[in-house]
C-alpha cells in the first residue's frame, strides 16, 4: 500500500469529478494564477518572473530538479516549513570540503574553507539584495533572532511590538528579556482569516507608542502560513523611529526576497529550511545604519572578514565546509531562477488550497490571496484527528506533512517546495479526500 500512486482519473473520481483537475493544471501552468507583478515580499514592482534561460518550466523540467535530491521518488515530502532536504550538489560540497579539513585540520590547510565563507557571504548578499558588510553567517534563525533581542540596549520604559504568532525565538525570547531588563512587550494578535495589509499596518500603528523601539514579526507564519506585509511594516517602524526585525525562516529561500526594497533593520533565516542547504547554518542581515545600535552578546574567535561579521560572527570554531555548502544551495536556486522557485512553490500551494477546498468537510485556514500567503498552507481535515492522519499519511501513503495541535487553527500543515511535483500535490489531495469519505 505504501506509496501507491493514483491515476488522474482515479484522483478526479476521489475528489468529485474532473472539476478539480483543471484548476490544478492551471495553477501550475507557465504563468499560474499569481500575479507576478505583485510586490508582496519586497520585490521590485513590475519585475516579471524569469524562466530558466527563457525556457518554459514544465513538469519535465521540475522532474530534473527533483532528481537533484536524494528523496526517494515514492515519498511525497510536503513539509518544507520544518526541514528541507539538502540537494546532491550541496551534499557533494559538504562532503568534499569536510574531507579536505579532516585530511589535514592544520590552520594553513583550512585557509581555503575560511575563504569559502567569504564567498558564501557574497552569495548571500546578492541573494538578499544587501552588501557583504551587512551579512552575518549564523547557525540558524533562532540564533539570529536572539542576537538581536539580546544585543539592543533596551530598558525600563521602552516598548517592543511583536505579533502573537511568532516562533519562540522571536516571542518568548523578547518576553524573557523584557522581564530581565524591564521593557514592555506589546502583542498584536494574529487574526484568522488573514485580514489584509491595511489591517495589520493599522494594528501595529495602534500598538506603537512614542516609546516603541522595536517591531518584530515573522514574514510568513509557521502556523498557517500567513504572509505579513513586511515592506509596509518596516516603513511604519522607520517612520516612527523604531527598529524592525523580520524573521524570514519561512520566506528566505522560497520568496524572492529583496531587502533593499523591504528595508528591515534585521532579517534572519536558516539554510536548512527553504534554501535546501546544510543544517546549522543561517543568516542574520544587519542594516548598515542599525549596526551601531547592536552589541554582540557572544564574544569569541573566528569572526568574519568584513562589516558586521567582524563583530557578530565570532561564534567560535565553525563548520566552514557547511558554510561553503550553504553557498552551493544558493547557486542552485540562482541557476533555476529565484522568481521561478517562488512561482513554482506558490503555485503548488495554490493548487493544494484549491484542491482541499473542494473536499466536503475540510476547512482550509490559509488565505489563498497571494498577498496573504506564500507556500505554507494549513487545514483541518473535518472530524479526523490531525495527528493520527499525519502518521497514517506517512506510514501508509508515503506522504510527509506536519500535524499541528491546539485549539487555534490546528490541523495539518503542508508546505510544498520547488522539488515537489504536481503529482505529489494531487496525491495528497486525493488521499485526504479518500480518508474524509471514510468518516
Ligand atoms: C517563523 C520561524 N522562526 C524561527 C524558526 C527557527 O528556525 P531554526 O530552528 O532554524 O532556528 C522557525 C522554525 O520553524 C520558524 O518557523
Amino acid at each position: 500500500m505504501a506509496g501507491k500512486g493514483i491515476s488522474r482519473r482515479e484522483f478526479g473520481k476521489m475528489v468529485g469529478g474532473a472539476g478539480i483537475l483543471a484548476p490544478l493544471g492551471a495553477a501550475l501552468g507557465p504563468r499560474g494564477p499569481r500575479d507576478p507583478e505583485a510586490s508582496r515580499h519586497g520585490g521590485p514592482e513590475g519585475t516579471p518572473y524569469r524562466d530558466l534561460q527563457g525556457a518554459v518550466q514544465d513538469e519535465a523540467f521540475w522532474r530534473t530538479v527533483r532528481e537533484k535530491f536524494l528523496v526517494p521518488s515514492d515519498l511525497a515530502l510536503l513539509n518544507a516549513a520544518n526541514l528541507c532536504p539538502a540537494s546532491k550538489p550541496v551534499l557533494e560540497v559538504l562532503e568534499a570540503e569536510t574531507r579536505w579539513v579532516d585530511r589535514d585540520p592544520s590552520l594553513p590547510n583550512r585557509r581555503r574553507v575560511g575563504e569559502g565563507r567569504e564567498t558564501t557571504r557574497k552569495l548571500l548578499a546578492d541573494f538578499l539584495h544587501a552588501t557583504p558588510e551587512e551579512i552575518v553567517i549564523t547557525r540558524n534563525t533562532s540564533e539570529g533572532n536572539n542576537i538581536v533581542s539580546s544585543g539592543l540596549d533596551l530598558k525600563a520604559g521602552d516598548e517592543v511590538v511583536v505579533v502573537s504568532d511568532n516562533h519562540p525565538s522571536l516571542l518568548g525570547a523578547w518576553q524573557q528579556k523584557a522581564k530581565r531588563f524591564g521593557f514592555i512587550v506589546r502583542v498584536v494578535e494574529q487574526v484568522n482569516p488573514h485580514p489584509g495589509t491595511d489591517y495589520y499596518v493599522d494594528a501595529f500603528a495602534k500598538a506603537m507608542t512614542a516609546r516603541t523601539k522595536v517591531v518584530a514579526f515573522s514574514h510568513v507564519t509557521a502556523s498557517v502560513g500567513d504572509l505579513f506585509p513586511a515592506k509596509e511594516l518596516c516603513r511604519l517602524a522607520r517612520e516612527r523611529g523604531a527598529l524592525s526585525i523580520v524573521d524570514g525562516a519561512q520566506s528566505f529561500g522560497v520568496l524572492d526576497i529583496d531587502l533593499a526594497d523591504m528595508q528591515p533593520d534585521f532579517f534572519t533565516g536558516s539554510a536548512h529550511k527553504w534554501p535546501c542547504g546544510p543544517r546549522e547554518v543561517g543568516v542574520l542581515y544587519i542594516r548598515k545604519d542599525a549596526l551601531p545600535k547592536l552589541s554582540p552578546s557572544i564574544i569569541s574567535l573566528y569572526a568574519g572578514a568584513t562589516g558586521a561579521s567582524t563583530t557578530f560572527e565570532g561564534l567560535g570554531q565553525r563548520d566552514d565546509a557547511a558554510v561553503m555548502a550553504f553557498g552551493e544551495a544558493l547557486k542552485l536556486q540562482n541557476a533555476i531562477g529565484r522568481p521561478a522557485v517562488e512561482r513554482r512553490s506558490c503555485a503548488l500551494a495554490q493548487a493544494l488550497i484549491d484542491g482541499l477546498k473542494k473536499i466536503p468537510g475540510v476547512k482550509v485556514w490559509t488565505d489563498a490571496d497571494p498577498t496573504r500567503s506564500a507556500a505554507i498552507i494549513s487545514f483541518q481535515p473535518g472530524g479526523l484527528n490531525a495527528s493520527t492522519l499525519a502518521t497514517t499519511l506517512y506510514e501508509k501513503e508515503r506522504i510527509a506533512v506536519m500535524a499541528r495541535g491546539g485549539a487555534d487553527r490546528g490541523g495539518l500543515r503542508v508546505a510544498p517546495h520547488f522539488y515537489n511535483l504536481q503529482a505529489e500535490v494531487e496525491r495528497l489531495v486525493g488521499t485526504v479526500g479518500r480518508y474524509m469519505r471514510m468518516t
